[in-house]
Formats: C-alpha cells, sequence, structure tokens
C-alpha cells in the first residue's frame, strides 16, 4: 500500500459547483480539489448569460418555478424546482459577499433591482443577473482566488480521475465510495485518494458531439464513473442544443449569448428574412429546444450552412458595454457586430440528464454525491430554461454542504485499498487508435443522434458503438492509460447510453425529437428513462 493520499471530501472537478462546495467545506475540512486541466478550465469559465434569480419586485418565484416548468416539457420534479428557485436569491447574495462583481443597473425603468438584469428564452421576466457577458469567467476567477488562499483546501491540476473506488464489506444496503483512482498526467502515474465522502462535480458532455459549444474537458467523465459503479443514469436523451453558436472556420466553440436575442436581436436568413415567427410566438424567445430545430429546419430545407443573428439595431455603445467579449471576439474576426449579422449555427450545449441525485446531491452509492451538470437532479426535465444550470451548481453545492457537514458527525475508519495494477499494460504503440475513435463517436453522434432523429438512425449508431466500446476496452485491458484513453473510454460510455435512452423514448418531447414518434404520449411512456449496470460493481477493499 504505497502513495494513498486521505482526506475528508474528495471533489473531483473545479468548476462553479466543485468549487463553490470546496470553499464551503473547507472551514470544517479536509478537501482535496481536482482538475484535468488548469484550474479554471471547465464549461463554468465560458458561461455567458448570467444565473437567474428573482431579483425584481416585478417577478415571483411562482412565475420562475412556471417557467422553468413550461420549458422542462412536463418531466421536470416541481419539488425539485420550488427547491431551487427558492433558493436562488440566498445563492446570488454569497456569490456578493465571495466578490463577484455583477453589472449594475444604470436604467431604474427596466427593474427595481440594483443589479441589470438579462431576459432569455422560455423567461417571462428579466431575471438573468451577469457581469456583462462573461459572468462565467468572473464567477470562476473568483471562486479560484478564493480557494487558493485557504489553507484546507488541497489542489490537484492535471489529475484526472480515472475511476471511483467502492467496497462493499461492511455495507449492506449499496456500495460506500472511499475516493478514486487519479492520473497525475505530469508524472503519469496512478494514485489512489482515498476520502470519506467523494464529490463528481465534473460537468457535462458535449464533446460526444462533433460541434459544441463545450471545452474540451466536458467528456462526462463523472456520468461515465458513477455508471460503472453503480449509479443509475436518468434522461441522458435530453442533450441540449444551443441555437447560435458562432459559424466561422477560425472559430472553435464559441457561443453567441442568447442576451443578445434578449436585447431584441432577429434570427435571419441570408435575405434578410426573419423566420422565428412562423414556429412559435415567442419567437427569437422560445425556449432553446423549438429555436434550434426551427433553425435546423431552415437551413436543411434552403441547403445553407448557417443562418445570421443581427443586433445592429443596437447602437456600439451598447453593445460595447453589454456584449464586449462577443462583440471583441467577433470583430477580430472581421465580423463587426454592431454593423452587419453575425453568421450561427446550433451546436450541442448542455447534458439535460445525469447522475441521478436527491435533494442533499446523493447518489445511489453512500457517500457518494453528484452536483452541477453531471447530476440529474429533476430541475430541467426534457429541456433546460437558460441560466438555470449555473443556479443548480450553487443550490446543490450549498445542499451537499449542509449534508456532508452534517453527516460527518458520524466518523468511520477508511478500508485498505488495492493499489492500482499497472503489472499487464505496456505503453501504446499505436495512439493515433484513440484520436480516430474520438473523431468516429463525434461524427456520427452528430449525424445520427442529433437534432432530429430516426429510430432507423439510432440503430446505426448504436450498432457503431457497440463495437466501438469493445476496441476501446480492448485497448484500454492492454495499454498504459493516458488522458486521452480515459477521455476516450468515457466519451464512448456517454455515447452509447444517450443512444440507449433516445431509443428507448417512444415519443418526442422537449430536447428529444423524432420523426419516428413526433409526438408526446403521457400515456404510455414512462416519465424518466432510466439506465443502470447490470453487474455487481467491483470491490477494491485490500
Ligand atoms: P464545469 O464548469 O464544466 O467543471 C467541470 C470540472 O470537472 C472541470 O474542472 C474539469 O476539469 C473537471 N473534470 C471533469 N472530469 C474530470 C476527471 N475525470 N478528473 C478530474 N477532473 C475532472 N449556464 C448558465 O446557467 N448560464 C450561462 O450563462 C451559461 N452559459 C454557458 C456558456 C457556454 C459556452 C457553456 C459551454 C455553458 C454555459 N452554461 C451556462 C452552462 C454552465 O456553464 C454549466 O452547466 C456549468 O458551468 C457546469 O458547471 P460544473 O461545475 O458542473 O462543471
Ligand atoms: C447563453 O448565454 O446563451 C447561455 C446561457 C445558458 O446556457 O444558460
Amino acid at each position: 500500500m504505497h502513495n494513498q493520499l486521505e482526506f475528508d471530501t474528495l471533489i473531483i472537478g473545479s468548476g462553479a459547483a466543485g468549487l463553490s462546495l470546496a470553499l464551503k467545506l473547507a472551514d470544517h475540512s479536509k478537501v482535496a480539489v481536482l482538475s484535468k486541466d488548469a484550474l479554471i478550465e471547465g464549461a463554468t469559465f465560458y458561461a455567458q448569460g448570467g444565473v437567474s434569480a428573482v431579483l425584481d419586485k416585478h417577478d415571483s418565484i411562482e412565475s420562475h418555478m412556471q417557467d422553468t416548468l413550461t420549458t422542462g416539457g412536463g418531466l421536470c420534479d416541481p419539488e425539485i424546482v420550488q427547491f431551487v428557485v427558492e433558493r436562488a436569491q440566498q445563492s446570488i447574495d454569497w456569490l456578493i459577499d465571495i466578490g463577484v462583481d455583477f453589472t449594475r443597473s444604470d436604467n431604474k425603468k427596466n427593474t427595481t433591482s440594483q443589479f441589470h438584469l438579462h431576459k432569455e428564452g422560455g423567461h417571462s421576466h428579466r431575471r438573468i443577473i451577469h457581469a456583462a457577458d462573461a459572468t462565467g469567467k468572473v464567477i470562476e476567477t473568483t471562486l479560484e482566488s478564493r480557494v487558493r488562499q485557504h489553507k484546507n483546501i488541497k489542489l490537484f491540476e492535471h489529475h484526472v480521475a480515472v475511476d471511483l473506488i467502492t467496497v462493499n464489506k461492511f455495507i449492506k444496503s449499496s456500495n460506500r465510495c472511499v475516493g478514486a483512482y487519479v492520473l497525475d498526467v505530469v508524472k503519469k502515474n496512478v494514485q489512489v485518494f482515498k476520502a470519506k465522502n467523494t464529490v463528481l462535480a465534473t460537468g457535462g458532455a458535449g464533446k460526444v458531439y462533433l460541434y459544441t459549444s463545450n471545452p474540451d474537458s466536458c467528456t462526462g467523465d463523472g456520468i461515465a464513473m458513477a455508471y460503472r459503479a453503480g449509479c443509475r443514469i436518468a434522461n441522458m436523451e435530453f442533450i441540449q442544443f444551443h441555437p447560435t453558436c458562432l459559424y466561422h472556420p477560425s472559430a472553435k466553440s464559441f457561443l453567441i449569448s442568447e442576451a443578445l436575442r434578449g436585447e431584441g436581436a432577429k434570427l435571419i436568413l441570408k435575405d434578410g428574412n426573419s423566420f422565428m415567427q412562423r414556429y412559435d410566438e415567442r419567437e427569437e424567445l422560445a425556449p432553446r429546444d423549438i429555436v434550434a430545430r426551427a433553425i435546423d429546419h431552415e437551413m436543411k430545407r434552403l441547403g445553407h450552412d448557417c443562418v445570421y443573428l443581427d443586433i445592429s439595431h443596437k447602437t456600439n455603445k451598447f453593445i460595447q458595454k453589454h456584449f464586449p467579449n462577443i462583440s471583441n471576439y467577433c470583430l477580430d474576426l472581421n465580423i463587426d457586430i454592431s454593423k452587419i449579422p453575425i453568421p450561427v449555427v446550433p451546436a450541442a450545449h448542455y447534458t439535460c440528464g445525469g447522475v441521478i441525485v436527491n435533494k442533499n446531491g446523493e447518489t445511489d452509492i453512500t457517500n457518494l454525491y453528484a452536483i452541477g451538470e453531471v447530476s440529474y437532479s429533476g430541475l430541467h426535465g426534457a429541456n433546460r430554461m437558460a441560466s438555470n444550470s449555473l443556479l443548480e451548481c450553487f443550490v446543490f453545492a450549498n445542499s451537499a454542504y449542509n449534508h456532508i457537514k452534517k453527516s460527518s458527525e458520524k466518523s468511520y475508519k477508511l478500508d485498505n485499498i488495492r493499489d492500482w495494477d499497472e503489472s499487464r499494460v505496456t505503453n501504446s504503440d499505436e495512439e493515433v487508435v484513440v484520436s480516430h475513435n474520438w473523431d468516429e463517436i463525434r461524427r456520427f453522434m452528430w449525424d445520427y443522434v442529433g437534432i432530429v432523429r430516426t429510430t432507423k438512425r439510432l440503430q446505426r449508431a448504436h450498432h457503431r458503438i457497440k463495437l466501438l466500446k469493445s476496441e476501446i476496452n480492448e485497448y484500454y485491458g492492454n495499454f498504459r492509460i493516458t488522458k486521452d484513453l480515459i477521455e476516450l473510454r468515457n466519451l464512448a460510455v456517454v455515447a452509447e447510453i444517450i443512444i440507449e435512452s433516445a431509443l428507448l423514448r417512444k415519443e418526442s418531447r422537449g430536447l428529444h425529437y423524432t420523426t419516428d414518434f413526433p409526438i408526446s404520449d403521457d400515456m404510455n411512456v414512462p416519465k424518466n428513462t432510466i439506465i443502470k449496470l447490470n453487474i455487481q460493481p467491483k470491490d477494491y477493499a485490500a
């Protein structure tokens, strides 16, 4: 037994969810935070629009709840919606307390709040608090500066969790999680990280698709690890496609925030005509599933590569104040958004399904929590409403904190754990296989499991993922692991879960649209699609 580290809580992931929880727990206990890349890298850093919360006197909790439920297509858990929406103000107060500098209001006609509030799709009020159009960057760097100063938080950057460590010795009802095997990317060795509580805060899985707004870290690792350890995974067919990502050969995954549409930006075709009025009376501010499908339909109907988003009715001064990040990024590509329309396409954006959790963020496995985009709490249903996801990160970081703090009073000794076994593997001599398989999965997921689906295409994708998965597992069994191989293995698991979930849902609802079952079916289709591994998870006790 060598080189085994031990903590009170191991948090896998350093985005909004992971760092918020770390900060809260660290006043009472010793915390380790893992990050696959540099600490700030992850979806949080790139969030633009903001965080939804009822902050204006003319708005109400009931209205925020109703908008969330309507957008969720009948699948949100109303109790969880209320739980989250009621805690939004408290989350915003906490962010302001730790130093997040939100944009102030300079126009009291718009709001009774001291902060400027955006409006986004599905919301019937202005309720998105933001830091210009770089809300995620401001939140993440504020959290970063706080966690870096805390003596009880040990940060492990460039450390990739490979698998959860579970034991089932002294526990009858389920497995207990006692930590994770972790690859140190720099030293290239796998260590045992033991902890009384382990928290998955690993974000979503947008990289399973060829075109995505997500950064490279979003490979669904937490969902795949939880699945292998025996957790139930829910509603993975509901992958959200953001309607407006920049379409330009030099732009990689750059989002054009929905907040532009909240300020009146119009979606238009090459000929300058608008089209959203033909699809929904809320036009550009309909929920994302409707807007993304409308764009997809227009692009296919006309054989066009993109549509355009036009905000040129606003002054340059207004655009620079509210959207400086987007405006400057586009200007570098010779697109002056105050003068000409922005070419946009839909791209995979958010994973609505995930690891099933309760109000405390507890999973099916004792001492294993999941918070943030990796989880399925019941908040988003069949389609997440804009800016509800950062909110979910903060609310569940807080409830997991309360639960961990309370349950830590019952202390127990951690089991001895087997070291990582590398005795039967060698260094790979054909790493190109990894990148080829990555490309293949992402391309067929885009082609066959995208915005509009059919049973035939889903079956085709299912056949391919089965073949690829067995190839990847064989490779994994024979060669020393690398970050790329870990991510590919996880991506394949998540792709298979998405496909199987989509095949199980024989209806169209929210983000899942199939031409074979074009309408919603409340009578015959179960509310949630649940996928679970049907074998006894491993016992890693020594
Ligand atoms: P992330 O911020 O993605 O962090 C995940 C962390 O887990 C990273 O640190 C990563 O390194 C780590 N990790 C992953 N796997 C491993 C592993 N195996 N080992 C170790 N570490 C691992 N939502 C809103 O509410 N409002 C917005 O305005 C908004 N805008 C968005 C704009 C963009 C471009 C994108 C991509 C998303 C946006 N979203 C927005 C969604 C929102 O940003 C995310 O849902 C949210 O930030 C997720 O936070 P998280 O903490 O769960 O995960
Ligand atoms: C955006 O700014 O359009 C993204 C908001 C979100 O994903 O909630």
